[in-house]
C-alpha cells in the first residue's frame, strides 16, 4: 500500500506538471475531479482501487487535442512513466487500455469494470453545476455565443461534424450533455448521472425564462 501511494504520488506530480498551462478545460483539476469521483464510485465495487486511482491520473495524457491527432502518443507516454516508476507490467497493461478506451473511443463501453468507472467518472465531470462551468468555459475559449434564439440544437452524424460546429453553447447541453446520463455504465454513476442533470434542466428552465424576461 505504501508504495502504491508513492507511485500515485509521482504520477499525480507528473501530470500536474503536464497540465499546467492547459485551458480548455482538461486542467489538473479536471483531473482531480474525475479521480475523486471514479474513487466513490469504485468504492461500491469490487475493483482494483489503485488501477483505477491511476487510470484517472492519466486520462487526458492521451488526448489528442495535445498530440496533433497522434492517438498512439499519450499511450506511449504513459506505459513510459509506468514502466520507469516500476508499476507491474499487468496493471500497467490495464491502465493504458482503459486510458486507449476512454480517450479514443468515445462511443465505446471499456471492457473492464475499472475502465467503465473512470469512463463514469469522466462522463459526470461533464454534468451539473461543474459541467455547466466548464460548458461556458469551453464556449468561450472557441469564441461561442452563449445562444442564438435562431440555431436550433443538431445531431451530429459524426464526431468530425461534431468537432466543426460552432453553435452556441446551450444547444451543447441538448447535443452531448442531458446525453451523457442515459450512456453511465455502472449503477451508482447512474444516481449521481441523475442528480446532475436534474440540476442542468433546472438551470436552463431558469436561463430560458430569464431570457424571455418573465423571472
Ligand atoms: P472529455 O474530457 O470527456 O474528453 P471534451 O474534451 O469533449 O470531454 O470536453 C471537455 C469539456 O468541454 C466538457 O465539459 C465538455 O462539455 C466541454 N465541451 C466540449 N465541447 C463543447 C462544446 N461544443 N460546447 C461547449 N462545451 C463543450
Ligand atoms: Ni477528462
Amino acid at each position: 500500500m505504501e508504495t502504491q501511494r508513492k507511485l500515485i504520488e509521482t504520477t499525480e506530480k507528473y501530470i500536474k506538471n503536464l497540465l499546467e498551462s492547459e485551458g480548455t478545460g482538461h486542467d489538473w483539476w479536471h483531473i482531480d475531479r474525475v479521480r475523486t469521483n471514479a474513487l466513490a464510485i469504485a468504492s461500491h465495487y469490487p475493483v482494483n482501487v489503485f488501477v483505477v486511482e491511476m487510470a484517472a491520473l492519466l486520462h487526458d495524457i492521451a488526448d489528442h487535442k495535445f498530440h496533433d491527432g497522434d492517438e498512439n502518443i499519450g499511450p506511449k507516454k504513459a506505459t513510459e512513466l509506468l514502466t520507469n516508476i516500476g508499476v507491474e507490467d499487468d496493471e500497467i497493461q490495464k491502465i493504458v487500455t482503459i486510458i486507449r478506451e476512454i480517450s479514443f473511443s468515445k462511443g465505446l463501453v471499456p471492457g473492464t469494470l475499472e475502465g467503465k468507472i473512470v469512463q463514469d467518472a469522466d462522463r459526470l465531470d461533464a454534468l451539473g453545476a461543474i459541467g455547466i462551468a466548464r460548458a461556458f468555459a469551453y464556449g468561450g475559449h472557441k469564441q461561442r455565443l452563449i445562444y442564438h434564439p435562431d440555431i436550433p440544437p443538431t445531431h451530429y452524424a459524426s464526431k468530425d461534424e461534431y468537432k466543426k460546429s460552432s453553435s452556441p453553447t446551450i444547444n451543447h447541453f441538448y447535443e452531448k450533455l442531458l446525453l451523457l446520463t442515459d450512456l453511465m455504465n455502472t449503477g451508482e454513476a447512474k444516481k449521481l448521472a441523475a442528480e446532475r442533470h436534474k440540476f442542468m434542466e433546472l438551470y436552463l428552465n431558469q436561463f430560458f425564462d430569464e431570457w424571455k424576461g418573465v423571472k
